[in-house]
């Protein structure tokens, strides 16, 4: 190890390549706190999800509306369904229509000339402008009055997360309904949210939950342990099994904080 000094890595700085993908930390979890939030908004919701026709009468299928359709959103997307709820989704990435699609869920969002320049060039949403934001909540406002479960994890890179549900939105929805903020950590996408907390004003429940993903520990620690394995296994010398990091390693470049004691990263460089 003393060629390598003292290094700290960050994982969540992998970048999104192919190479890289079985090292992808934000991914990896991602998937599964998507997977998790429909499991507590299922908890907190006092309805069954699926419809059920039954001799003592028939139950309706849960309506849940997920914003933000990136892992965890997909991800939450095909859990809801599979618990049997009607599901319809929103994003500001014209790519993510198709895949709300190819999930059997239904696609809704102010698709204009903004909209279909919404993905950088790396995948991500941008910030959109305030006209934007304006017509995005009017036309969610009229559509989360009639949800039962609301799951929210939009996020823009180096930004706050946007604020998707207002205090008003939260306010029409039926007593008994659910919403829970996957970005509560980054600022929250509903107003209201608190970080650690399940708030309840007038039956409805706001969930938000901080690591998500760790309330599935055991799927996240060896999804986790896999990506680590998988990026320290590129630094280790094939032949004579010793530490050998490449420092010229792109992956190594984009998640390297320090070396030796010094502080490495271009991003965490004074001013
Ligand atoms: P993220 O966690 O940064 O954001 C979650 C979602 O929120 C995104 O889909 C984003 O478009 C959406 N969002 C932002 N502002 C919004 C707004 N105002 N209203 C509604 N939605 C809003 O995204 P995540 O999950 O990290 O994925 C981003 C992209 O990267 C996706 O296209 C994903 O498929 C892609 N990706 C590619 C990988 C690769 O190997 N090439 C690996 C992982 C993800």
């Amino acid at each position: 190890m003393a060629d390598a000094g003292v290094s700290a890595f960050a994982m969540e700085l992998m970048p999104r390549i192919t190479r890289a993908q079985v090292m992808d930390v934000l991914s990896s979890q991602a998937n599964l706190a998507g997977y998790r939030a429909v499991i507590e908004g299922a908890e907190a919701f006092g309805r069954a999800f699926p419809m059920m026709m039954t001799a003592a009468g028939t139950i309706p299928a849960a309506k849940v509306f997920v914003m933000g359709v990136g892992v965890a959103g997909l991800q939450a997307i095909a859990t809801a369904r599979r618990l049997g709820a009607i599901v319809t989704a929103t994003d500001v990435r014209p790519a993510t229509k198709e895949q709300v699609e190819s999930l059997g869920a239904k696609f809704l969002a102010v698709e204009d000339e903004e909209f279909k320049n919404a993905q950088t060039a790396g995948g991500y949403a941008k910030e959109m402008s305030k006209e934007y934001q304006a017509k995005q909540a009017a036309l969610t406002a009229e559509h989360i009055k009639k949800q039962d479960i609301v799951i929210t994890t939009a996020l823009i890179p180096g930004r706050p997360a946007p604020k998707l549900v207002s205090g008003e939105m939260v306010k029409s929805m039926k007593p008994g309904s659910v919403l829970v903020d996957l970005a509560v950590e980054r600022g929250g996408n509903v107003e209201g949210a608190r970080p650690g907390e399940v708030v309840e004003t007038d039956g409805i429940k706001i969930v938000g939950y901080t690591n998500v993903a760790g309330r599935v520990a055991a799927s996240a620690s060896s999804l986790y342990a896999r990506n680590l394995f998988s990026f320290i296994e590129t630094m280790v010398d094939k032949a004579s099994k010793a530490l050998a990091v490449n420092w010229d390693d792109e992956l190594v470049k984009a998640t390297a904080l320090t070396k030796d004691g010094a502080v490495i990263h271009p991003n965490f460089q004074p001013k």
